[in-house]
């Protein structure tokens, strides 16, 4: 397929048509952020983005305006309209992690890569997009590393996952402080007397039966 068409194939296919099933004939236009999806993951090998053609593709598939599909595409800033890298890095620059070093993961990631917001390293290796909040905000700062995301980085931390990904290795997503999921630093801080005893008189204490 040329870069000037697109169709869904394979399991693309399947998975498009499974999603367009999810709704009413009349409605099928609510599946164009999952096709959109679908056809970035498609053209993974081909940039991870989503071209011109997939847009006109979809537009037709859905029957709705190419304009349409376009506006779903500008505001997610999950979908790449131009190529990105082979791992694309966004780095969440909202106001939790900005105040817990984002600035610094940016500025570290500029100086080693000498890439900064929306620029490709010239060997294709690493595309750095600054993003608003991905919901991991009780472990700020963090980036999303292609469909991973890493957690309570610090610059030499972020580096270190950055070149491992680059050289081949195998990588820790998550914590890189090792704390399970968002529990608070240094294990937990409340709840360490385990359950209240019931008492008689307690709200969700057992009813005796009537006698
Ligand atoms: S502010 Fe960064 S994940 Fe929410």
């Amino acid at each position: 397929m040329s870069a000037d068409s697109f169709e869904f194939t394979g399991r693309f296919l399947e998975e498009a048509e499974r999603n367009i099933a999810k709704y009413p004939p009349e409605r099928k236009q609510s599946a164009v952020l999952a096709l959109l999806f679908l056809a970035q993951e498609q053209n993974h090998d081909g940039g991870g983005h989503v071209t011109e053609a997939a847009l006109r593709a979809i537009s037709e598939k859905l029957e709705m305006p190419y304009i349409r599909v376009m506006e779903v595409a500008t505001f997610f800033t999950q979908i790449n309209l131009k190529p990105v890298g082979r791992f694309h890095v966004q780095l969440c620059g909202t106001t939790p992690c900005m105040l817990r070093g984002a600035e610094e993961l940016m500025q570290a990631v500029k100086e080693k890569y000498g890439i900064g917001h929306g620029q490709t390293t010239e060997d294709q290796t690493f595309t750095l997009t600054e993003v608003e909040c991905l919901g991991a905000c009780c472990n700020a700062p963090m980036v999303q590393i292609n469909d991973d995301f890493f957690e309570d980085l610090t610059p030499e931390t972020l580096i270190g996952v950055m070149e491992t990904l680059k050289g081949g290795g195998e990588v820790t997503v998550g914590s890189q402080i090792g704390r399970i999921t968002s529990e608070p630093e240094g294990g937990p801080t409340t709840l360490l007397t385990g359950p209240a005893p019931q008492t008689a008189d307690a709200p969700n204490a057992p009813q005796g039966g009537g006698d």
